[in-house]
């Protein structure tokens, strides 16, 4: 009788620690906090990448399209679009009743040259760029409309030193094709919830930037709901005391904050540049590639470790943190093998290259059973 007790508490026992160690997933373990999400590509979007669309349905409720819906790829000519892999995105997240987010309206990069540009090849004017602007927004959005939760309205608005990035957008237009984006997605979806999103703003010099220019949109009246940090983060960069504060300085100026696109490098970087503008490519360097044959343990640790020390400040702000999305789903598809150096082996994600949780996917779901409910 007595051993018989034993032996079923302790099937009991095993169980829980089975569950809690191998069966949580990352959507369940955040239910009540906030979403998170991940970018998909267009193997994962189309299913023909079948493991790793099984995966984003069993490990996520929120999804991104790495590049389905930006300019080129969705308005590649002039009164041409290209909705086949969008509206297969988007049936994706409908299916699986998942947070959708539109990437990216209004960007200086994935943007075709004839968007700014007249048949003679001269820059257009301001009503002919307004015009373009407000017909493809109005498009989109429209389409989705009720479909796509939130959209990414403006792209990386913002240079380091936080003024206005001189984009054709700024130079055509002029400051207010930021409101005007914004106005334009509203009419579209006035549902929808709208973002500013940019890299680095943790560093305090964008961010009063970004700060300054929230402020102005919202006293302008403009719809505004949440600043996304792009979060294209490294071992070393930001300060968790600046991610902290970062989070926080948003969640005073009344917007709701989304990590967007977050990924962890630990890469060894050729400079002291934070910066994530996708144009930038640096020489290919054995050097710049040293785990080419596999993540040593302790590095794995670190990374573990970051991943951890993050999510413990996105809890800590988690009234105003709308959702976490990590930049891709398993190490083999992120966008930093090839950025900003062609061809490395990089290790920034939750899932390793076959899509088995890592070390750092367990220290996410530690940092929100520390919490509790
Ligand atoms: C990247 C994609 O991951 C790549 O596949 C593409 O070649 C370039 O763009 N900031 C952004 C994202 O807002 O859209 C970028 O995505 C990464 C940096």
């Amino acid at each position: 009788m007595h051993s018989k007790g034993i032996a079923w508490g302790m099937l009991f026992l095993c169980g829980i620690l089975h569950s809690s160690e191998t069966s949580q997933t990352l959507k369940d373990a955040y239910r009540g906090k906030f979403v998170i999400g991940a970018a998909l590509n267009e193997a994962q979007i189309t299913g023909r990448d079948a493991r790793e669309a099984a995966l984003v349905e069993q490990e996520f409720n929120s999804i991104s399209p790495e590049n389905a819906l930006k300019w080129e790829s969705v308005h590649p000519k002039p009164g041409v679009y290209s909705f086949d892999v969008p509206d297969r995105y988007v049936a994706f997240g409908a299916k699986h009743k998942m947070f959708v987010v539109g990437h990216t309206l209004i960007w200086h990069n994935q943007t075709p040259e004839w968007v700014f540009r007249d048949e003679k090849g001269s820059l257009v004017d301001r009503e002919t760029l307004l015009k373009r602007m407000h017909d493809h927004i109005a498009t989109v959005v429209g389409r989705y409309k009720g479909r796509i939760q939130s959209w990414d309205v403006v792209n990386e608005v913002l240079n380091d030193d936080g003024s206005l990035r001189q984009s054709l957008w700024l130079k055509i237009i002029g400051p207010d094709y930021i409101a005007k984006a914004f106005q334009y997605a509203h009419e579209a979806d006035p549902k929808a919830r709208l973002t500013y999103n940019d890299y680095s703003l943790e560093n305090p010099v964008k961010r009063s930037g970004a700060l300054a220019l929230i402020k102005m949109l919202k006293g302008e009246g403009v719809p505004i709901t949440a600043v996304g940090l792009q979060g294209h983060l490294s071992l070393t960069w930001p300060s968790i005391a600046d991610e902290d504060e970062t989070v926080g300085a948003f969640a005073d100026a009344g917007v709701k904050v989304a990590i967007t696109e977050l990924d962890i490098d630990v890469l060894p970087r050729p400079d002291a540049d934070h910066t994530a503008e996708v144009t930038r490519s640096i020489q290919q360097d054995p050097a710049l590639n040293p785990y080419a044959g596999g993540l040593p343990e302790v590095v794995q640790g670190q990374l573990a470790q970051r991943y951890k020390d993050l999510f413990r400040i996105y809890l800590k702000h988690r009234n105003a943190i709308d959702r976490v999305t990590l930049w891709g789903v398993t190490d083999a598809d992120s966008w930093l093998n090839d950025w900003p150096v062609k061809g490395r082996t990089s290790y920034p994600l939750l899932f390793d290259r076959v899509g088995q949780p890592k070390m750092a996917h367990r220290s996410v779901l530690q940092a929100v059973e520390e919490v509790g409910q």
